[in-house]
């Protein structure tokens, strides 16, 4: 099993499949962001080698990211590899949901069990605005498609942007009365040379909490005091899902923490907020033994931060969200 030198037990490990998405939100990618070249990024059999390392290390929690994953050509059928690898118990996978109308069903065939979809306003206008694409209408298919194909409970994640949804909140969080889901809403996070346009547009949990009761009366606490992974977890009275908060900037969930983030170009990061990354691929390609590999990933995880910086100012600018996986 693998420790941190704090005693987190780390057994959950979110991998980058692709740095590239087919949607372009203002948070997440910069006008002339630049990708990495195919060759530099992790190869099917490349994944599918450090998925089997993790397993070994005790590692059962899976999590496939972005950019957005789905884009990834033979994306199903590493799913497929993925799942039966022995150790992996739970796979799941973040995505903007644009593809799942077609996909659902085959990734669901493959073994993916569960999906976080982005979706941050269900104003088509917004939405386009958001993304710069007019994808709202598949992005809603896609989510019903996951539900059907049985790729449940569906999990929403709202990146909340002072200015752009902070008023689409309470309608985001209406879907709950309707929809066994649990909407989140996220923190917007500073990264790299997006930090200057989020830094001031940081809407804390709170405050989106205070906006949601204003508008649809007080939530319920789900289990007082617990996180649901990194999610406060509330409900409308008569709601059917569930309403989260993730406080990622202001009130950080660090001791619960048992994740580390395998990036595009394979590199353990092992906080999102922190720069502290370990090369695992290039010494895969250049001859390391199974072995020398298990220890770097021991030792780069022993030395697992805590704590963000950005109180004190300091944002990772090495990376940005889209290659690190959120
Ligand atoms: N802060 C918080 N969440 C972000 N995401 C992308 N960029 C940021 C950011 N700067 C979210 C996406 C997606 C998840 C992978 O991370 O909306 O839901
Ligand atoms: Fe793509 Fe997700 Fe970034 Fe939006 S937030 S551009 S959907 S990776």
């Amino acid at each position: 099993m693998a420790f941190d030198r704090f005693g987190r037990q780390i057994n959950y490990l979110r991998i980058s499949l692709t740095d590239h998405c087919n949607l372009r939100c203002r948070y997440c990618m910069p006008e002339g962001i630049s990708f990495t070249p195919n060759r530099d990024c992790l190869q099917d059999d490349e994944v599918l080698y450090f998925v089997g390392l993790f397993a070994r290390l005790g590692f059962s929690k899976f999590r496939l990211t972005g950019g957005e994953p789905t884009i990834r050509p033979g994306v199903v059928e590493l799913v497929r590899r993925i799942a039966a690898t022995p150790g992996v118990r739970k796979l799941t996978m973040t995505s903007n949901g644009l593809l799942f109308a077609g996909l659902a069903e085959p990734l669901a065939q493959a073994g993916l069990q569960r999906v976080n979809f982005s979706l941050d306003t269900l104003d088509m206008e917004k939405y386009r605005q958001l993304t710069q694409r007019d994808a709202l209408p598949q992005v809603l298919a896609g989510i019903h498609a996951a539900e059907v194909a049985g790729l449940t409970p569906i999990k929403l994640n709202v990146v909340v942007v002072r200015d752009l949804n902070e008023d689409d909140v309470s309608e985001l969080a209406q879907l709950t009365l309707r929809h066994p889901w649990q909407v989140r809403f996220i923190e917007l996070m500073p990264f790299g040379q997006t930090a200057d346009f989020q830094l001031d547009q940081v809407v804390s949990a709170a405050e989106i909490q205070a906006r949601v009761e204003a508008r649809l009366g007080r939530l319920e606490a789900v289990q007082p005091g617990k996180l649901d992974g990194e999610a406060r977890l509330f409900r409308l009275p008569d709601g059917l899902g569930e309403i989260g908060f993730i406080s990622s900037v202001t009130q950080p969930f660090c001791w619960d923490c048992n994740r580390v983030r395998l990036t595009a170009d394979g590199r353990l990061r092992l906080c999102l907020l922190r720069e502290d990354e370990v090369d695992l691929l290039t010494p895969l390609r250049t001859g390391a033994t199974p072995e020398e590999l298990r220890s770097l990933a021991l030792e780069a995880i022993w030395r697992k931060p805590w704590g963000n910086r950005l109180a004190e100012g300091s944002v990772p600018a090495n990376r940005l969200m889209s290659q690190i996986g959120g």
